[in-house]
């Protein structure tokens, strides 16, 4: 089964802690950091923790609840520190499989909940403050087929893509499991909890992989390795409602959406010998501040009609950012919250992690990356899945619950 590593700090904490100042930074900063889409659900599990933070235990640093109506892997900021595990259940029929997948989902619930509280038990996350562990659950397509589960009816894998290189012991899989949290530490331990407590009911370890954001201010964007800030345009709140969650064709879904997961790896040697200009056009950003070729602040949303003066685009024919406008497909928008990996010298790149009612948005605009991007000579697909992210679980409840309906 492969492995690999990661690290980093938590660039979405608010410097000053205070219940009050964080509240405003997810209210005011709703069209900023990755996870925004759902800032009222993130408000209300703040109002949570808030509750139960004490003197020396500043709100900022409180456990982010494990309950809620949307898993807080999706809707809480994004964590500095990611860890994604891949299982298989074993191929039985369709009863047995829908048995051993209760089991799963009661064994994940359980342990996620344990791990994500106050106080988990485990000693070696206690001692250095609170965990700050998220997490969703998602289901494979080929699970949801085997056992005609409740799922969108959209939910299937990806096609294949002109240029794909993708590894099949790193993809896909049945289950998915995503942790973030504050520290690498933390998602080492809990992962080894997780696939402990799949594996004793049944389930099959398929992949892991770990990734990482760099250290960066409060609300600021994350950069990626090519140094591109990766995140900007974002979908605000009521975006993510109508393009992100809630697939349609499954009952009680509303509060799910769809992973894509692509493990790309970048040439970043190659992209840094490009000019700065060049870079610049490739991407239809500059590196430097974030700023669309064709305005004047990091939010600006970018022009592609623009001109210049002799007539050519501001935002180059083949810039990443023109090919990948929503103004190309209707207006849909994804929430991207993706994290850098290091696996070696040769092989580094981005975890593209993205969230979306449909993976054939996904689809529409990859076809056109891989056919187009200036970025495209310097990427390799190597790895790919794709994941019902299930509805949040409440108190005493458990994950999946709508699966059976
Ligand atoms: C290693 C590969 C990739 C890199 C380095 C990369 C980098 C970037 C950067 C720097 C931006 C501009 C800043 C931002 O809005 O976040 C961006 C935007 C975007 N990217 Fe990528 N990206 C990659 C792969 C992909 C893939 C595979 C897709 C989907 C098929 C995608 C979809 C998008 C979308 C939808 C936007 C926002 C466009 C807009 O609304 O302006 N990216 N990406």
């Amino acid at each position: 089964m492969p492995t690999e590593q990661g690290n980093a700090q938590d660039p979405f904490r608010p410097a000053a802690t205070g219940f009050g100042r964080r509240r405003a930074l997810l209210a005011a900063g709703a069209v900023l950091a990755a996870g925004v889409g759902a800032a009222a659900d993130e408000l209300a599990r703040d109002d949570r923790t808030a509750g139960r933070a004490t003197t020396g235990a500043p709100p900022a640093e409180a456990a982010i609840p494990f309950h809620g109506a949307r898993q807080a892997g999706v809707t809480a900021p994004q964590q500095p520190a990611t860890y994604l595990l891949s299982f298989d259940l074993p191929q039985t029929s369709a009863a047995t499989g829908r048995k051993a997948l209760r089991s799963v989902l009661g064994a994940l619930t359980s342990t996620l909940a344990t791990a994500a509280s106050d106080a988990p038990p485990d000693p070696r996350l206690q001692g250095g403050g609170a965990t700050r562990l998220t997490s969703l659950v998602g289901i494979g397509p080929a699970l949801a087929a085997r056992l005609d589960l409740n799922v969108p009816a959209s939910l299937e894998e990806l096609p294949p893509f002109p240029g794909d290189r993708l590894d099949p012991r790193r993809s896909n899989g049945d289950l998915l499991v995503q942790l973030c949290a504050a520290d690498r530490w933390t998602l080492t331990v809990v992962a080894e909890l997780v696939g402990g407590a799949a594996h004793a009911v049944g389930a099959v370890p398929r992949w892991t992989q770990s990734g990482f954001l760099p250290h960066t201010a409060p609300g600021t964007t994350p950069r990626n390795l090519f140094g591109s800030k990766d995140g900007t345009a974002n979908p605000d709140h009521a975006a993510a409602e109508q393009w992100v969650w809630g697939p349609p064709g499954a009952h009680g879904n509303g509060n799910g959406t769809v992973l894509v997961y692509r493990r790309i790896r970048m040439d970043v040697t190659g992209f840094a010998a490009l000019s700065e200009s060049r870079r610049d056009r490739a991407i239809g950003r500059r590196a430097r501040d974030g700023v669309a070729l064709s305005g004047t602040a990091e939010h600006d949303e970018p022009d592609i009609y623009a001109k210049n003066p002799d007539g050519s685009y501001v935002i180059p024919a083949t810039a990443h950012v023109r090919l990948a406008s929503p103004r190309f497909d209707g207006g849909a928008r994804m929430l991207r919250r993706s994290y850098s990996y290091d696996d070696g010298p040769t092989d580094r790149g981005l975890l593209f992690c993205a969230f979306m009612r449909d993976s054939a948005q996904f689809t529409r605009i990859q076809n056109r990356l891989a056919a187009r991007d200036a970025l495209t000579p310097f990427l390799q697909h190597r790895a790919s899945a794709v994941a019902y992210v299930l509805p949040g679980a409440a108190s005493a409840g458990t994950l999946g619950e709508q699966l059976w309906t």
